[in-house]
């Protein structure tokens, strides 16, 4: 642990002993129908040290960060009545979720945002079982990174916990990067900043799970437990490993994935994994989960304790999650192919781009604001990047061309990743989020099922807001 960088909240939180929090327990769904935008405050930092001011969701009571966990069964519904407490408009995105088109929250694309003090009522079908989460979707860089942000679970219809080789219990673990002053308050006035923008994005200082900085979770020895864990970041991709504990993958984005060892999982900001942990099977040893932070640094973002009475393991392979039986099923030899060229950014920059219905050249995309383009535009949410026809097989080649990765994430559907510079994925995982790094070019196709208008950004929201977005028509 000693060996490993620090930054100095954690340092001081060691020195102060981290005792072990279990999680809370979601509450049913279905009791509570309004979800509140407001602000609030948060510990986010070690205990000792100011709270900091924060936009938050809300059920009953003060706001929190994360939001409540919302969970379903796969196949019922969300009903929530959003009210808007903030001084800023805002609106709400279930990400992942198969959703009806018009309760996607993709402000203005899907909806108005709704203004201080205004409504929206959210009323969908989650078809899909798995780890989703809800966040802001209007100004999203700025109120993504204050604080709006919670999970939704989708449970399995036939309960998958306590069946042999599945886990006996699960934790949800959501991950978030902020940037914070030395008193705790969040770094104001950079929201547009061009800089982060053009780079890697608007990188933070504190590492939260669970809106706690540094928290301890108990396992029994020999315990199997269900992680789902999330990346709520605006902009850090995470690349998570959990040293001590044997970590295999269940699911990606909510999607099961045939049972795989894992050794480090690069997280980008909106994936989710579903990991399964089988804690050692002595006691009173601490293992951490430990985020890489890029130049060969590490933090520790939580740690495990193994106590208690230890838990009679059966030594089954890890029972993979039921498959969902609901993507339809691609048709790769009639596909409608779509490129998608990713441009811009600092070190490469771009030749031209086209934004708002002008051509201009990079410097003066800048000087608005605008650093990144998809096939040329920047920010194109004027006319749709293509349509495609109902049941229409789409088959995308993401292509990045610049200098930094980039997390593309399609709005209402999900994808199977066929290959990465023209190698065939061994896996054909389907996501909803995927990673490009720099110069990579990835495959991925889907079934355009669900009618209405899509967006399709990078979720590095910084890089969203300074031109990677466009959208798509279904019809
Ligand atoms: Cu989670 Cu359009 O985003
Ligand atoms: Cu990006």
């Amino acid at each position: 642990m000693t060996s490993l960088s620090r930054r100095s909240f954690v340092t001081c939180l060691s020195a102060l002993g981290a005792a072990p929090l279990l999680p809370k327990r979601s509450h049913a769904d279905g009791t509570q129908a309004v979800l509140r935008a407001t602000t609030s405050t948060a510990q986010l930092t070690p205990e000792g040290f100011p709270r900091t001011d924060v936009w938050a969701y809300a059920q009953k009571g003060a706001g929190s960060v994360p939001g409540p966990e919302i969970r379903v069964k796969a196949g019922e519904r969300v009903t929530r009545r959003l009210l808007n407490e903030l001084p800023q408009s805002t609106a709400v995105h279930w990400h992942g979720i198969r959703i009806d088109n018009a309760m996607d929250g993709a402000a203005p694309l899907t909806q108005d945002p709704v203004p201080t003090g205004g409504t929206f009522d959210y009323d969908f079908v989650c078809p899909d079982p798995g780890t989703y989460w809800y966040h802001s979707h209007n100004r999203s860089r700025e109120q993504v990174a204050r604080g709006l942000a919670g999970p939704l679970i989708v449970e399995d219809v036939e309960p998958w916990l306590g069946l042999p080789g599945a886990a006996t219990r699960e934790l949800t673990l959501v991950l978030d990067d902020w940037l914070l002053n030395e008193d705790g308050s969040i770094v104001e006035g950079r929201w547009d900043e061009l800089h982060a923008a053009a780079h890697a994005g608007r990188m933070g200082n504190t590492g939260t799970v669970n809106g706690q900085s540094f928290p301890g979770f108990s396992l029994r020895p020999a315990e199997r437990v269900r992680l789902r864990m999330i990346n709520v970041a605006t902009d850090r991709i995470m690349p998570i490993s959990l040293p001590g504990l044997s970590s295999t993958l269940v699911a990606l984005d909510g999607h099961p994935v045939a049972p795989r060892k894992l050794e480090v999982l690069e997280l980008a900001p909106a994936q989710r994994a579903d990991i399964v942990v089988d804690a050692p099977v002595t006691s009173t040893e601490m293992t951490n989960l430990v985020l890489g932070t890029g130049r060969g640094n590490q933090v520790e973002f939580a740690s495990f304790n193994i106590e208690g009475e230890p838990v009679q393991r059966s030594g089954e392979d890890v029972r993979p999650l039921p498959s969902w039986k609901t993507l339809p099923k691609l048709d790769l030899a009639t596909a409608q192919n779509q490129p998608l060229l990713m441009e811009g950014g600092a070190m490469r920059g771009m030749v031209e781009a086209t934004y708002q219905g002008e051509k201009m050249d990079f410097r003066e995309l800048t000087s608005r604001g605008m650093a990144w383009a998809f096939n040329g535009v920047a920010h194109g949410m004027g006319e749709p990047m293509f349509e495609a026809r109902l049941g229409r097989t789409v088959r995308m080649e993401l292509a990045n061309r610049s200098a930094f990765p980039h997390g593309i994430h399609v709005h209402g559907h999900h994808f199977t990743l066929l290959s990465r510079n023209s190698v065939p994925d061994p896996h054909k995982d389907v996501r909803d989020t995927v990673l490009i790094q720099a110069d990579e070019t990835v495959e991925i196709a889907f079934v355009a099922d669900n009618p209405g208008k899509w967006m399709i950004h990078c979720h590095m929201l910084s890089h969203q807001a300074s031109g990677m977005m466009g959208w798509f028509k279904v019809n």
